[in-house]
């Protein structure tokens, strides 16, 4: 299942809203619960900020907490898609080497990075739970979503002193 894009422009309105009067992590983790329960193909959604060399979990929202709360940069899905700036689609999570497991359901994931003045400032990390879970809506949905976030996951770095 994809994210039509008929179903995403209302989407993307919702989210100007929710932003238009949140700040930092509160705002984050309502535009987590947001795209978790709009979309039933994303049933964990999480937000890593980029903390030196290191990805931060900032806010996330599905049925299971993730040991997975600080990645250094260089591993993972999470640590590839910082690294080479672009959204990274994983169709089944068992046959990618570079995984770091969270939980047993998860067959596919996709992180997509959050910019703030042309630097990837944080990202977007949605697991699936079916292989091919994620296609070209989805990444575009998501990519439009990121766009909305930069200056939030700077805002959400300055709320608190680094882990
Ligand atoms: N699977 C990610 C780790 C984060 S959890 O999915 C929440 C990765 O490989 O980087």
């Amino acid at each position: 299942m994809t994210a039509p894009d008929r179903a995403t422009t209302p989407a993307l309105l919702q989210i100007d809203a929710l932003l238009n009067h949140l700040r930092g992590r509160q705002a984050l983790e309502e535009v987590c619960r947001f795209l978790r329960s709009s979309f039933s193909h994303y049933p964990w959604v999480g937000v890593y900020r980029v903390d030196g060399t290191d990805l931060v979990l900032d806010a996330w929202d599905g049925e299971q907490a993730t040991e997975h709360t600080r990645i250094p940069i260089a591993r993972g899905i999470c640590g590839q898609a910082a690294r080479e700036n672009r959204t990274v689609i994983v169709d089944d999570v068992r046959s990618d080497p570079n995984y770091l497991a969270c939980f047993l359901e998860t067959r596919a994931e996709i992180v997509v990075p959050i910019r703030h003045e042309g630097t990837v400032v944080g990202e977007i990390d949605i697991d699936g739970n079916s292989v091919r879970a994620f296609d070209g809506s989805d990444r575009r949905f998501l990519e439009a979503v990121a766009a909305k976030l930069g200056a939030v996951v700077v805002h959400a770095a300055g709320e608190r002193p680094p882990a």
